[in-house]
């Protein structure tokens, strides 16, 4: 086998491009990442030790930038939800310069990759100097945020060198996830059963994960046929699927030079509507979750103004829209818990083929840097 990769390919796994090797390396980083704090005896997650008392923080500030602040926008609907705390979210650019005002003893987590993103540095210097516990999430531990944190959460997605992340995006949901039920266990907000219920379906990402690869055949034939041609694509989500709308927009963006836009269903009447016509190939995240039937209806009406849609969903959610979309992608039925980090997979393959099929520098897109350490 081997011998029939050219030596560029070798470095990138066999892959032609390293966002390639670093998409298909999702499910072993997660199941890493997941193991770092999963007791599968109990069903539990634990949290290594922290320098201060988690449960007792009575606001949560998300700060990143990038995919990563997307992550961080997952990470809210989640703690909300289940953890029952307050969460305030920024982007650590608007966050730096804006004064933000905050109780002591709040809790303020950044996120980020490289560990060097000078605004989401700044930020968190901002925030130790205003009594809050500081905890990043990042993936170079050695990294100078990592290192001015009070405390750490590693992802343990490996090096990444695509620019567009990929690999670092799931990971940081996965400890974020973690975060969530570790949290609300701690504040009372779930009980056990719940605890192991939702720690169980995280287990099941990396083997679910996998299967979604399974389709990567199917998202580059949509991307060949409906994203290339397309001068403008719409993304639509709601509820946790929103931030992922936003990613999915900022992939496409990022690599394949397309003009793209994320933006919550419930928006749609509020201005994108107007762009709708059959030109406009709009992409709609919809898991079989309690937002389902909204988002449905919202797919009818970009239907019925000519819009061309494609849907990924599960079974179920694919036999409700099938006659509706003009493709849809029916991904494995999971939690509505773990979609986030599921359905992040689909919107980087759609994103990697277009990029491939347009021939643009995939790993390398004009005009952006890995890690921005400048403003
Ligand atoms: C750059 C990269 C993005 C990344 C963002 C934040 O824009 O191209 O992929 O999401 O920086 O980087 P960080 O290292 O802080 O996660």
């Amino acid at each position: 086998q081997l011998s029939n990769l050219s030596g560029a390919m070798i470095g990138k796994g066999g892959h032609r491009h390293f966002m390639a090797k670093e998409i298909f390396e999702q499910p072993q980083v997660i199941g890493d990442t997941l193991n770092a704090m999963f007791n599968p005896a109990a069903r539990t997650i634990t949290l290594p030790a922290l320098p201060f008392d988690l449960a007792a923080v009575p606001r949560i500030t998300m700060i990143a930038c990038g995919t990563a602040s997307l992550a961080g926008m997952v990470g809210r609907y989640w703690l909300e939800r289940v953890a029952r705390v307050p969460v305030d979210w920024d982007l650590a650019s608007e966050f730096r310069y804006r004064a933000p005002v905050m109780a002591d003893g709040g809790l303020a987590v950044f996120i980020s990759q490289s560990g060097e993103t000078a605004d989401t540095l700044a930020a968190l210097r901002y925030c130790k100097a205003h009594g809050q516990h500081c905890l990043s999430i990042v993936n170079a531990p050695e990294s100078t945020i990592a290192r001015e944190s009070h405390a750490v959460l590693p992802t343990l997605a490996g090096p990444e060198i695509g620019v567009a992340s990929t690999k670092a995006f799931t990971t940081q949901l996965v400890v974020l996830a973690c975060l969530t039920i570790a949290l609300a266990k701690m504040r009372g907000a779930i009980d056990h059963e719940t605890e192991a219920r939702l720690s169980s379906a995280l287990t099941e990402v990396p083997a679910r994960a996998a299967e979604v690869l399974n389709h990567d055949e199917r998202i580059r034939a949509i991307a060949q046929s409906m994203l290339t041609p397309a001068r403008d694509v719409l993304y639509l989500g709601r509820g946790s699927s929103y931030p992922l709308a936003l990613e999915g927009a900022l992939k496409l963006k990022e690599i394949s030079y397309i003009h793209a836009e994320g933006y919550a269903a419930g928006e749609m009447k509020h201005g994108p509507i107007a762009l709708i016509d059959e030109s406009v190939p709009v992409v709609v995240i919809a898991p079989s979750d309690p937002l389902f039937d909204k988002t449905a209806s919202n797919v009818q009406e970009v239907v019925a103004r000519g819009g061309k849609v494609v849907v990924f969903s599960d079974p179920e959610g694919v036999a409700r829209l099938r006659d509706l979309a003009l493709d849809a992608i029916a991904l494995p039925a999971v939690d509505p818990f773990v979609a986030p980090i599921l359905y992040a997979i689909p919107v980087q393959q759609l994103a990697y083929h277009t990029a491939v099929d347009k021939g643009t520098d995939v790993d390398q897109p004009r005009n952006l840097a890995k890690a921005v350490t400048v403003e």
